[in-house]
């Protein structure tokens, strides 16, 4: 049984996603043991508590200094034990001490067809305000390890999106969502907790028939 540990920021409909997809079976040998937030508000941690999921928050603003928050969030990670981290809208950097610990265990979900409009800065809707001024006719989701780097880390699932003309940033960003987000990370968890996926110099790669599916 893959234990997964879910950082959030926000509504959290991925999150949902994740729990959805476990209950439903769509994710197999898969348990979510936490949830943490770096925003006491964050309706996600009342999604987890639903659902009977532990739902914690750690918040840079609540210690001194940002190695005393890395320290705090460590220690969170550490007790929920997890064999994957999910970052599933989480908005804070995550300390490079969880990187190394946790390399090619930790997924991230980018709401744009990476390498485009990632990086730096480009998080929330500025990923589809950029998309929009840019005047792409595709853009779309992806699930990617999370290395050193902001968004450079291996891809694992990318799925495209139709943009229309007449879209707002907001419209843009639910059908992302309805379209890619809510289907990819289920996935990516199920791939991962059935040992589909390996990584090897940078480049993720999906057992043939599972790769097949895409
Ligand atoms: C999603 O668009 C995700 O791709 C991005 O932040 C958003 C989180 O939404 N990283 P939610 O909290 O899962 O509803």
């Amino acid at each position: 049984m893959l234990s997964v540990l879910v950082c959030v920021s926000g509504g959290g409909t991925n999150l949902q996603a994740l729990i959805d997809g476990v209950e439903s079976g769509l994710i197999r040998e898969t348990k979510i043991v936490r949830v943490i937030s770096n925003n006491k508000n964050a309706y996600a941690l009342t999604r987890a508590r639903k659902h009977g999921i532990e739902g914690v928050c750690v918040s840079p603003g609540d210690f001194p200094d940002r190695e005393t928050f890395h320290q705090a969030f460590l220690r969170s990670v550490e007790e929920a034990a997890p064999d994957l981290i999910v970052l599933a809208g989480f908005l804070v950097v995550i300390p490079e001490q969880i990187i190394h610990k946790y390399r090619n265990r930790i997924l991230n979900i980018h709401p744009s067809l990476i390498p485009s409009f990632c990086g730096k800065g480009c998080y929330g809707l500025k990923v589809h305000e950029k998309a929009l001024e840019r005047g792409v006719r595709i853009t779309g989701a992806t699930v990617h390890f999370v290395d050193e780097g902001t968004d450079t880390g291996p891809i694992l699932l990318q799925k495209a999106v139709e943009v229309r003309q007449g879209d707002t940033p907001e419209t843009l960003q639910r059908r992302v969502m309805e379209e890619a987000e809510w289907t990819l990370l289920p996935r990516a968890v199920d791939l991962f907790a059935r040992g589909m996926i390996t990584v090897k110099d940078g480049r993720a790669e999906i057992a043939g028939p599972e790769m097949m599916k895409q």
